[in-house]
């Protein structure tokens, strides 16, 4: 466990953890930080706690120790969001001491009764203020269905401190500082993919519930956000407002200038129509990444297409419809309401077709609204003929793309 000293009086405690599958689910290859905040008044309050995947609660303990806050003077326990990787310690915490407050919306009471046992709470609405002293007032602001319907933000008047939680978070595990202005290039450009692969797995079905904490966000003086995950932004607060801004834009079509070959093949006759492909993107400049399913991670293949302004699904029919491996990667992007992108598919069947029929099924089904280039499918191997109408596919799929391109 780190601690940052992130403003007066105000600490950041944070925890790499690596070697899980966040929520269950999401392979996250390069770790994730979950971050916790102290704020010290007259009394003290801690924000979204941490005690690690291990449970121990003792190292946060000590490391409270360290910054000379004792455990048992806090009075405090702020939920801004109910997720257990920022309020499975509170059981933990009850061990020790026994007469703190939680201080929540009236949705995370629910669960903090239901996960926990808790009943001394505090509800708390839109703008309701909690005193500590010696200057440092906390305001509530719930920002529902960022992620869960719980959430909230907290702010802290004196400092300005945004404490957005899931708000403005990134994956990525962190090295010996937390700010903006301490992070390398490498590392900036590490944390912005980290915060897309962060916003695609996590919170992109939320879309519009972010626009509207976006929203809210702009209406506060903010002069730094701290979230529950990946770095303190502290130069320029507003970059990480802009780039939330950019990721929602994303989920509604937009992309970066890029295309994700998104692929599966058993045979390899459709694969010989993506290496045609792929010599048609270079040829073209056009930059492009390629995935073949079912061997990337769901976290990867949700990032890299959530990303790109253009996606090329490359798979044959099997057993009368698409390629399960692909179908399921559709599927989940659908359920993360990845949408309106810009797309093109080609592929080999045998006998009979029908991955094309179960593509439009999944894709309305999820209300995905692709835009497609009319399919090209081909009997057994690729012809010359049918490369050619792959190359027109794509090059119409180049075209499409260009308005859609936000960096
Ligand atoms: Fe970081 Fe929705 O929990």
């Amino acid at each position: 466990m780190k601690k940052f000293n992130i403003a007066d009086g105000i600490y950041m405690l944070t925890l790499n953890v690596d070697d899980i599958l966040f929520e269950g689910i999401w392979e996250i290859a390069n770790g994730v930080t979950i971050n916790s905040y102290i704020v010290q008044g007259e009394k003290t309050a801690i924000i979204d706690g941490v005690i690690g995947w291990d449970g121990i609660p003792e190292t946060l303990y000590s490391n409270l120790k360290e910054i000379e806050v004792d455990p048992k003077s806090i009075d405090y326990l702020i939920i801004n969001h109910m997720e257990p990787d920022h309020s499975g310690w509170i059981s933990n915490f009850r061990k020790i001491k026994d007469d703190f407050t939680i201080v929540c919306t009236d949705k995370a009471a629910k669960t903090v009764s239901s996960f926990y046992g808790e009943d001394k709470i505090l509800v708390v609405k839109e703008g309701d203020t909690l005193d500590l002293g010696n200057g440092k007032v906390l305001s509530f602001h719930p920002v529902p269905n960022v992620h869960w319907p719980d959430t909230m933000y907290t702010y802290e008047k004196g400092t300005k401190t945004l404490f957005s939680c899931d708000m403005f978070g990134a994956f990525g595990r962190m090295g010996n500082h937390c700010f903006d202005d301490e992070l390398t290039p490498e590392e900036i450009d590490f944390f912005e993919a980290e915060g897309i692969r962060y916003y695609s797995n996590v919170m992109a079905t939320f879309t519009p519930s972010i626009r509207k904490a976006i929203g809210k966000a702009k209406t506060l003086d903010i002069n730094i956000i701290a979230p529950g995950h990946g770095p303190v932004y502290r130069k320029n607060p507003h970059k990480i407002i802009d780039d939330y801004s950019r990721f929602a834009r994303y989920a509604d079509g937009a992309g970066k200038n890029e295309v994700t070959i998104l692929w599966g093949s058993m045979y390899g006759m459709t694969a010989k129509a993506v290496d045609y492909a792929e010599d048609i993107l270079k040829r073209e400049g056009i930059k492009y990444n390629k995935l073949q399913m079912p061997l990337e991670s769901e976290s990867e293949m949700v990032a890299t297409v959530f990303k790109s302004a253009g996606v090329i699904i490359a798979a044959p029919t099997y057993e009368y419809k698409l390629f399960p491996p692909i179908a399921t990667a559709i599927n989940e992007l659908g359920r993360k309401k990845i949408t309106g992108k810009a797309a093109f598919r080609f592929g080999s069947y045998g006998w009979s077709g029908g991955a094309e029929k179960e593509l439009k099924e999944i894709i309305d089904r999820n209300n995905m609204r692709w835009d497609f280039i009319e399919s090209v499918e081909f009997e057994g191997a690729p012809k010359e003929e049918d490369l050619k109408r792959v190359e027109v596919g794509v090059l119409e799929l180049i075209n499409k793309i260009r308005d859609r391109v936000v960096e």
